[in-house]
């Protein structure tokens, strides 16, 4: 049987890394033009229901080894990688490509947090990872500080996150939140070319609608978690087109293309 053929096992058709592979090829193809802004991939794995962790935000391995594997090819194709410092609290995630044996010139993505008040921890895996040379720079997006304002245990907290060798950069709140467009600006003006955004639900809610995602990736695996469950929201429908959908494993992956709206 060639690669290229889906496998039967018990679970139904099993795509084979190439089929995956294409898949992946056709989502992330983009007219060739110059524009300069960093595109922005919004993924995640969802239940049937809806929900993306489990009661009180227990991490749950919603996705079959199939997708998880198809999450890090796509990491691969990827600059820069996102999360919510929820999650980077929560999950105490990696972010990086340990399932690929890589390709020549393949990289793990740069890890950004989200992170206003400087809560990111020196004792978490991106921390420990970095320090010991087998894990990307991560990089801490806080809030610009009030001119006059003093913060003193949020300095101490920017100096030894600075002193362990990460990147703090500041950019504006927008509504109480990190501004996204502003974080993108500056992505941009550091030679980002695109971004993986994983979660968590507020990161996600953030994006769906905000007009300034160029793909979104949902993994719909088969289980159901109940009400309890962390879901995010939508809020007003965004403005974006169905491409493809593709089985892996037992799960389905469905892909659609964002226009971006309202940006610059
Ligand atoms: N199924 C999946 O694919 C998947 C993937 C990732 C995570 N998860 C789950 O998601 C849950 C965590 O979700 P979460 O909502 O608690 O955390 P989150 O979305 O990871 O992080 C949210 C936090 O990010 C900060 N933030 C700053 N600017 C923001 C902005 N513009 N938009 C949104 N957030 C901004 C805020 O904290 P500050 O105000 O302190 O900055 C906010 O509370 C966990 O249970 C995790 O397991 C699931």
């Amino acid at each position: 049987m060639s690669k290229r053929q889906s496998k039967r096992t018990s679970h139904g058709y099993q795509s084979s890394e190439d089929e995956v592979e294409q898949f992946l090829d056709e989502v992330f193809t983009f007219p060739k033009d110059n524009d300069p802004r960093v595109r922005v991939t919004l993924t995640f794995a969802q239940s049937l229901d809806s929900k993306i962790a489990g009661a009180n935000g227990k991490q749950l391995t919603l996705s079959c080894k199939e997708s998880m594997h198809m999450t890090h090819m796509m990491r691969a194709r990827h600059d820069t990688i996102l999360v919510g410092i929820g999650t980077a609290l929560n999950d105490n995630p990696q972010l990086n490509i340990r399932l690929l044996t890589p390709k020549d010139g393949e990289t793990a993505p740069v890890p950004v947090i989200l992170d206003t008040d400087l809560r990111f921890s020196l004792d978490s895996k991106l921390a420990i990872n970095f320090r010991s040379g087998k894990g990307e720079r991560p990089i801490l997006v806080t809030k610009k500080k009030v001119k006059g304002s003093e913060e003193p245990e949020w300095d101490a907290r920017k100096r030894a996150l600075e002193e362990a060798g990460l990147l703090v950069i500041e950019v504006p709140l927008e509504h109480g939140r990190l501004s996204i467009k502003r974080l993108l600006l500056e992505l941009q003006d550091m030679g980002v070319k695109s971004l993986m955004v994983e979660g968590g639900a507020s990161v996600i809610s953030s994006f769906i609608g905000s007009g300034l995602v160029d793909r979104l990736v949902v993994t719909v695996c088969p289980t159901l978690v109940g009400d309890e469950g962390v879901a995010y929201n939508v809020g007003t429908v965004p403005s974006l087109e169905y491409m493809r959908s593709q089985s892996v494993g037992r799960d389905t992956v469905m892909a659609w293309r964002g226009w971006r709206l309202g940006f610059r």
